[in-house]
């Protein structure tokens, strides 16, 4: 037995909150009757109706994609690029990514088919670390690690404060790679904070989203999750959101 708002929210239908303020408003049914109580609890075969639209529910599943580039990080692209989904048709369930990865990144990205756990990791209290590989273009100097560390101004914004190290220099070709953590999810926020100091980025790759790293995954190579992987998700999610 589940609680009636968290199985509406892993259908993906909305957040928890907002799930439960559908059931007070009158707009959720089960087995036809209307359910207004937010402690109701329901079983795996009733029939949960949201303004008459059955709620489709289906096995929660967890995945850690190495996304490729050239790969939009949506279910399907209007552009007819390749998607992330393109990876996962022979999976039953219906997944969608955790926030994104630009066309051009590579690296970790989450799938799930639940709306509730994705909602959780999204939101902007959850500071997870998202550690990015970052080529550029040019010699990047310590001021300019201090600069990352500090926070950039970027149109939207000063970012964080963020961790940032050298991992190499090429003084030939003029290239640098940096190692920078982020917690925020700023729209192309590591090409913009490298950008606004003067150093185009030529590749990026995300090694890292929390604790889970890519180890033993090829690019386009996806893993399930662990239960206590996904659990441990989650407790961070609500960690954080605590500490607030
Ligand atoms: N920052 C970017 O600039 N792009 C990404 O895909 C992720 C973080």
């Amino acid at each position: 037995m589940e609680r009636l708002q968290k199985v509406i929210a892993q259908a993906g239908v909305t957040s928890r909150r907002k799930a439960e303020t559908l059931i007070e408003d009158g707009r959720v049914k089960v087995n036809g009757k209307l359910v207004t109580e937010l402690g109701t609890k329901v079983k795996d075969n009733d029939k949960i109706e949201v303004d008459g639209i059955p709620v489709y529910r289906e096995e929660p599943v967890y995945f850690l994609f190495y996304k490729p580039t050239g790969v939009i990080s949506t279910v399907e692209d209007d552009k007819g690029r390749k998607a992330v989904a393109d990876y996962f048709h022979h999976i039953e369930q219906r997944v969608f990514p955790v926030g994104r990865l630009d066309y051009d990144t590579s690296g970790a990205l989450l799938l799930t088919n639940d709306g509730d756990f994705a909602n959780k990791l999204m939101h902007p209290s959850y500071k997870i670390d998202k550690v990015y590989v970052v080529k550029v273009k040019g010699i990047v100097t310590k001021e300019v690690i201090q600069k990352l560390q500090r926070g950039v101004h970027l149109e939207d914004g000063k970012t964080a404060k963020s961790q940032a190290r050298i991992l190499s220099i090429d003084k030939q070709k003029e290239k640098s790679i940096v190692e920078i953590t982020i917690h925020e999810g700023k729209n192309r926020q590591v090409r913009r904070m490298f950008e606004a100091l003067g150093y185009p980025v030529q590749k990026l790759k995300r090694e890292r989203y929390g604790f889970l790293e890519l180890t033993g995954l090829n690019s386009g190579e996806y893993r399930e999750l662990k239960p206590y992987e996904v659990k441990q998700l989650r407790n961070e999610a609500v960690t954080q959101k605590s500490k607030k």
